[in-house]
């Protein structure tokens, strides 16, 4: 089959690979028709992480179910499946207990497993044409009748839209509150997103990417540009100087200054200041045990110079870490089945895998217009999303809602 491989810094490649076979009874082999290009790729795109080359990377999958193993009784072949980041075993101390993100099982001696990533055990990714899904039915959210027509809403219940989700809720956020986000990518719009559903009185989201920025006015939030006036002093003044009553961080360890130069203390510092005394932080952007690539010593040992005096004055409370993607998918997902909420708003291009390391480079320079990428492995390269892809930005509203029909009759097409 086809696949996505990390090569090395900057260098994906599509390759051909042998195809995933059904390893345990508990296997489900998936056909991905919609795999992300995540802002979590982009650290191992960077060269930024101990990932491997050779191992195929993707962990915001979609597809359908092409074969399963005796002992999967519920998933059955051709149901369209969302497969959570987090692999998962279902039965270990933490996963009985919903935290599926820190599981004990999948990856022996470490803490947690996903696909196609560094340090978390040896799955192979979903920008391919084919996934290995082990404890299928643990592990596959079935979807509804409506999977394909909504396809682009349905892959974001894979990882953002829940990460996004979870950062508002470790943030300990309750309905008419407010909220300030750091961080407008795609997990920052996922959370200004779920505060906006759960009842957010004013949802504020700092970035420097005038398109990130204007997707988030798109769904009521307020767009803090922190090019050009302090962004602490503004969260300030949008709440009578008291702050925020809780934080995200959707950025993570390559945090960095508008001009470039990284930070690495940076947002959970601005945090501290933006948010009121006794409210609370939820961090959901990665940071790492330790980054060779680090912008000072600190930050090599995976450590960073912290405000806790300031944080441990004004009682804050902050959680973090990966997401528990069961927690939440299912309820999300039936938020799309019933209409109420239709997350591929962030999404601008759709892209074959012929096209991904191209569009790696865009998403990884943050280029204007590229705010999210769904890889169609059914798309074969050459469609109207190659000229798409080759063009750069998708600016207008319309013209990416023509791009997402003709993809998805490629998409359909194929099967
Ligand atoms: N915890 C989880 O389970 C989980 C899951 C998915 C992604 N993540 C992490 O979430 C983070 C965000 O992911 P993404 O897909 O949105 O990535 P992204 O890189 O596309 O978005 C990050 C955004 O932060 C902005 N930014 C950088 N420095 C900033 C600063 N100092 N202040 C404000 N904004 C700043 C960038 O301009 C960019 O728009 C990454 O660290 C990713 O690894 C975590
Ligand atoms: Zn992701
Ligand atoms: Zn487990």
């Amino acid at each position: 089959m086809k696949a996505i491989v990390y090569n090395g810094p900057h260098d994906v490649q599509v390759k051909e690979v042998p195809d995933p076979k059904i390893e345990y009874a508990t296997d489900v082999l998936v056909k991905i028709s919609s795999s992300n290009i995540c802002g979590s790729d982009l650290h191992m795109y960077e060269g930024r992480t101990s990932l491997e080359a050779g191992r195929i990377i993707g962990h915001e999958n979609l597809g359908e179910v092409i074969a399963v193993g005796k002992a999967v009784l519920r998933v059955k072949v051709g149901d369209k499946v969302c497969i959570p980041f987090n692999c998962s075993c279902g039965y270990c101390k933490n996963c009985e207990r919903g935290y599926t993100s820190a599981c004990l099982s999948m990856n022996p001696g470490k803490v947690g497993a996903g696909y196609g990533y560094a340090d978390m055990g040896p799955y192979e990714g979903g920008q391919a044409e084919y996934l290995r899904v082990p404890y299928g039915d643990f592990n596959c959210l079935v979807l509804p009748d409506d999977a394909e027509e909504k396809e682009n809403d349905y892959v974001m219940l894979a990882d953002i839209w829940p990460t996004g989700y979870h950062a508002v809720e470790l943030s300990g956020f309750q309905p008419g509150e407010s909220i300030v986000i750091y961080g407008c990518g795609p997990v920052g719009l996922m959370a200004a997103y779920s505060a906006q559903l759960r009842g957010a009185s004013r949802v504020m989201v700092i970035d420097r990417h005038p398109d990130r920025l204007a997707l988030a006015e798109r769904i009521g939030a307020i767009a803090i540009d922190d090019r050009n006036r302090d962004h602490v002093e503004q969260v300030l003044d949008f709440t009578e100087g008291e702050g925020a009553d809780r934080g995200c961080e959707c950025v993570g360890y390559q945090c960095h200054d508008p001009a470039g130069h990284e930070v690495p203390n940076g947002t959970m510092n601005d945090l501290v200041k933006s948010v009121r005394a006794t409210g609370g932080l939820g961090v959901v952007g990665v940071f790492v045990p330790e980054d060779p690539g680090g912008a000072d010593e600190l930050a090599r040992k995976g450590e960073i110079a912290f405000d806790f005096g300031a944080f441990w004055n004004k009682g804050l409370s902050m959680g973090t870490g990966q997401a528990n993607v069961k927690a939440y998918n299912r309820q999300l997902c039936r938020l799309i089945q019933l209409d109420r909420a239709q997350p591929a708003f962030i999404v601008s291009h759709e892209c074959s895998l012929e096209e991904a390391p191209e569009a790696y480079e865009h998403f990884d320079k943050r280029d204007d217009g590229w705010t999210k990428v769904v890889l169609k492995p059914g798309l074969s390269a050459g469609g109207k999303a190659a000229g798409k892809a080759g063009a750069g930005a998708n600016t207008g509203a319309e013209d990416s809602k023509a791009e997402k029909s003709h993809a998805h009759a490629h998409a359909g097409g194929a099967k």
